[in-house]
């Protein structure tokens, strides 16, 4: 089956053609945009230049995947959770294509795609129940799966997400923006040690996350002490997210006994929080750890035409006459 997928929920537009064959789901053509260079003019994103610049490439992208010789079986398209304008343009694009082809519609929530990033040209064998651990800018969630789309969140952020940590302590040390992927390159020459920053809720007696307080405790760091060692710093700041991720994640793992954990979202990117849940999960008997492939971490199309693969296996469709953006598209608690 080929699925032609559309992702705008933030600051990517991509477009991608999959092919979903058994548990497996192929890349075949991708089409990608991305709006890092506008925004890190502002230090963050601007909603309304996000879904201006979205309409501006969305047109050229889907002409270079789309195949009218051989049209997809169906569309897919994220309709949340993200910024509702950047959604709009996905989801309009996606109702225009499909009420003109009559090609089905596939409604996907961004959460389940970066989990679906994991069954993308994996040569794992992916077994349920799993565990997510989803790590992006705007998310920090664990979601347990008893089948094939099936969900139940057991933990989230209760103020920030991890990535945003990441991006706003960057910001304060001087790192333009996305400061996640530079803070973890600076760390690779640093000490984790050198510098003692909290680990909030990490003790607590259940699966949620904070992380604001951690970025309140860098920024104190960062004023007291102007002529820090940016390398040592991104370090300790790197491990002590790493630690609350990796230790929520154990005591799920703990709780709920899943057979495999996955990890998704951009934060998955992170070198550190791949190798220690790896050293932490694979000396236990009966549970593998799983990661995405890089290039499909980060916001992708591809990772929503995989997800809606699977959805389309359980009849996951909706007419193009009911599909709307959610802004606030959450997975079931
Ligand atoms: O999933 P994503 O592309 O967008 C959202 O859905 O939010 O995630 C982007 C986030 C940003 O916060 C970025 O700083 C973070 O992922 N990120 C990283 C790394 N690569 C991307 N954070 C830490 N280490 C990385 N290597
Ligand atoms: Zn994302």
């Amino acid at each position: 089956m080929k699925i032609l997928s559309i992702e705008t929920s933030c600051d990517d537009t991509s477009v991608a053609l999959i092919e979903g064959n058994g548990d497996n789901v192929t890349l075949l053509k991708e089409a990608h945009a991305s709006q890092i260079d506008v925004h890190k003019i502002y230090g963050g994103i601007v909603p309304e230049v996000a879904a201006r610049k979205h309409t501006e490439v969305m047109s050229l992208l889907l002409a270079e995947v789309f195949e009218k010789q051989n049209p997809p079986d169906a569309i897919a398209v994220t309709a949340g959770p993200g910024l509702l304008t950047s959604l709009l343009v996905g989801v309009e694009t996606a109702k225009t294509l499909s009420s003109l082809t009559n090609i089905p519609l596939i409604r996907t929530n961004h959460m389940e795609g970066h989990i679906y990033a994991n069954w993308i040209e994996q040569e794992h064998d992916i077994q349920f129940p799993a565990l997510a651990l989803i790590v992006s800018g705007g998310h920090t969630e664990l979601v347990l799966m008893s089948s094939h789309t099936t969900y139940k969140k057991i933990g989230e952020t209760v103020d920030d997400a991890a990535g945003e940590a990441f991006d706003k302590v960057g910001k304060f040390i001087g790192l333009t923006y996305p400061g996640g992927p530079k803070i973890s390159k600076h760390a690779e020459q640093g000490n984790p040690d050198t510098i003692k920053l909290p680990r909030p809720m990490i003790d607590s007696d259940n699966l949620n996350f904070s992380f604001s307080g951690l970025k309140t405790a860098a920024k104190l760091y960062i004023e007291k002490n102007p002529d820090l060692n940016i390398a040592d710093f991104s370090a300790s700041l790197e491990q002590a997210i790493v630690d609350v991720l990796v230790s929520k994640t154990l005591r799920a793992i703990a709780e709920h006994n899943p057979k495999t954990v996955v990890l998704g979202g951009g934060v998955a990117a992170n070198k550190k929080l791949r190798a220690t849940l790896t050293e932490k999960i694979d000396p236990l008997p009966e549970t593998t750890f799983i990661a995405p492939h890089i290039p499909y971490c980060m916001d992708n199309a591809a990772m929503i035409g995989s997800a809606a693969y699977f959805k389309a296996q359980k009849d996951g469709y909706t007419d193009w006459k009911d599909i709307t953006a959610d802004p606030v598209w959450e997975l079931p608690k």
